[in-house]
């Protein structure tokens, strides 16, 4: 990349990039808590939550302050609840160990609970506009199509972000860019080559097979029956998910997985990344034995979606 090519991208960017409110701060605690969010949620998700948040937490104090189960009831929705507990166990080390100042040094971020090199990158260009680049999925593609290297491995990529980003004299503004460009134009199956400012630099531009195929990931189905001990004084019985696993820490009627299919179909089909969670609603009049609690209020505790879901479609029957 030359500087030329650096100046068109910004251009671009200048003028084409969506609004985010996450674009218009360089407070690191805010710049945070989006990419975080932005790590395995889509933009449409985070934009409602991201303005939340704030009202929950409005700083890092009382982010480290609240209890974990605070911290898992505002991020209810959003799922790889993991994020939740780094973002909790990141702002006691910032509170403990930074005097609460969110820290600048590239590599004392990257220390943090749930920050990797490119989150770390994120954050140090947006808040204190150091030179470091991005590498999510969109950027990798984007930088593998400009080198016409499909298989380039990681290493070499972050050595091309790096010299790329070092062309540009806003470091910010250049992830920024990169990540609209491989959200918008340069997209995985369908680029659109003819409206892309990087064309004339772009090794693969006008190349890439339409519909190439789509990478497959294996699903595993899981068949779960939860039940459900409900009663009119006393609310519904909730046990804690253990600390890893699926909904890990979340709050759910007991689970049982079924190893035989029963006869009648789910209540419900939870879809995750990797497993499709058939769940069987099953009402139960035993009363509630092990660990747990009963719960009046659920809007109190952080359950996970596909239980809420489950719940409405039980109602209803
Ligand atoms: N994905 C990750 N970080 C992002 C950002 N800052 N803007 C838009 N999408 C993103």
């Amino acid at each position: 990349m030359s500087s030329a090519s650096s100046e068109t991208l910004l251009g671009w960017y200048q003028k084409e990039a969506r609004a985010l409110p996450w674009r218009d701060t360089t407070d690191p605690y805010k710049i945070w808590i989006s990419e975080i969010m932005l790590q395995q949620t889509q933009v449409k998700t985070v934009l409602p939550r991201y303005l939340q948040w704030f009202e929950i937490f409005p700083d890092v104090h009382s982010l480290a302050s609240a209890n974990l189960d605070a911290v898992l009831k505002a991020w209810e929705g959003l799922g790889y609840y993991r994020r939740a507990r780094f973002i909790h166990q990141s702002a006691n080390i910032i509170v403990t160990q930074h005097y609460g100042h969110f820290p600048e040094e590239f590599d004392a971020i990257m220390a943090l609970p749930g920050i990797g090199r490119s989150t770390a990158g994120a954050i140090a260009s947006f808040s204190f506009s150091q030179s470091t680049p991005v590498l999510d999925g969109n950027v990798k593609r984007v930088l593998k199509r400009w080198y016409g290297n499909p298989d380039a491995p990681d290493k070499q990529l972050w050595v091309w972000a790096q010299k790329a980003i070092d062309t540009s004299n806003s470091p910010a503004d250049w992830n920024q860019a990169m990540m609209e460009l491989g959200a918008s134009l340069c997209s995985p199956q369908n680029p659109d080559c003819s409206s892309c400012p990087m064309h004339q630099y772009c090794k693969a531009a006008f190349q890439i097979e339409q519909s190439s195929a789509v990478k497959k990931i294996t699903v595993k189905n899981l068949h779960w029956r939860v039940d459900l001990h409900t009663s009119p004084e006393r609310g519904i019985w909730l046990t804690q998910r253990p600390d890893s696993g699926i909904w890990a820490g979340l709050w759910t009627p007991p689970i049982t997985e079924l190893d035989q299919l029963p006869e009648t179909p789910p209540c419900y089909i939870h879809i995750l990344t990797h497993r499709r969670l058939h769940l069987y609603g099953h009402t139960s009049n035993h009363s509630p034995s092990g660990d747990g609690q009963w719960i009046s209020d659920i809007s109190q505790f952080a359950l996970p979606t596909g239980i809420h879901r489950l719940l409405e479609k039980h109602e209803q029957t």
